[in-house]
């Protein structure tokens, strides 16, 4: 008897859907964006610089998009903006490296956990999108480091507090058409926030966009074999305990 063979479902559409990106001016929001503009996704580019930005789009033009200035602590300032959005993708992030006086420990916490956390809540918050319609998606960039070490314990304490955050807002979504979450867990790549990383941003931006197509909610790029194995194992094994241990 042949197998029964089930159509696959169709790529996430990207054309014509607004991506907010946060951190878009380091190395991975740039890529991200261009690789999304080139989708034909309609783009926000989420940036603590005070200039707008402007990106080349490969071709010797310029990446039509919507620069929108924010700090971290602001993030209710983008309240109005959010509910245009249909994909936000939390990208920013800092290192501290080897720092651990009490000026990091704030500002790790502050900019990788707190301030991320604080859109999250925002972005959950808002009305789900009619049954039957692509619904608003959530990406959040926690990194490797949430399960390994970084050589960096505030990166590491900081990205951890993120990812678990997530795991615990993960338990509520409900509703017939409620935001899709997807985590990005990546190793090292090239940026301001590590220079000796293996990968390039472009690489990972492209990796990112094909697995959130393919419907991964567990998005994973990295040349560390440890991190297929441990990272589902980690997710499972807190998504059960949150689940007994807590309520909504
Ligand atoms: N590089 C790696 O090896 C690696 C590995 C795994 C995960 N990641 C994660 O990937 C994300 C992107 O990092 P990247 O490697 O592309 O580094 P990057 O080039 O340094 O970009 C990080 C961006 O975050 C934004 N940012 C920094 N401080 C901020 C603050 N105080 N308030 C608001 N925004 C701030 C900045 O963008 P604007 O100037 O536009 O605001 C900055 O360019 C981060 O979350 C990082 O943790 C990186």
């Amino acid at each position: 008897m042949s197998p029964v063979l089930r159509p696959l479902p169709p790529l996430v559409p990207l054309r014509d859907r607004t991506v907010a990106v946060s951190g878009a001016g380091g190395a991975l929001g740039v890529a991200l964006l261009q690789r999304l503009h080139h989708q034909g996704a309609r783009l926000i580019a989420l940036t603590s610089q005070p200039r707008a930005l402007v990106l080349a789009d490969g071709s010797g033009g310029t990446v039509p998009l919507r620069s929108v200035p924010w700090c971290c602590g602001a993030e209710a300032a983008l309240a109005n903006l959010l509910p245009e959005v249909d994909i936000l993708v939390i990208n920013h992030g800092i290192n501290a490296f080897g720092d651990r006086c009490a000026d990091a420990v704030q500002q790790s916490l502050e900019v990788n956990a707190l301030s991320a956390w604080r859109l999250i809540e925002l972005f959950l918050a808002l009305p789900e999108r009619p049954a039957g319609t692509p619904c608003r998606e959530l990406w959040v960039n926690t990194s490797e480091a949430e399960i390994l070490p970084a050589i960096s314990p505030l990166y590491e304490i900081s990205k951890r507090l993120l990812g678990q955050l997530l795991s615990l807002r993960a338990l509520d979504r409900q509703g017939e058409n409620p935001c899709r979450i997807r985590r990005l867990v990546l190793g090292p790549f090239r940026s301001g926030l590590n220079p000796y990383g293996l990968m390039n941003a472009d690489f990972v931006a492209g990796q990112v966009i094909a697995q959130a197509r393919r419907h991964c909610g567990l998005i994973i790029v990295t040349p560390n074999p440890l991190t297929y194995l441990l990272a589902p194992l980690a997710m499972a094994l807190r998504h059960g305990y949150f689940r007994l241990t807590s309520r909504a």
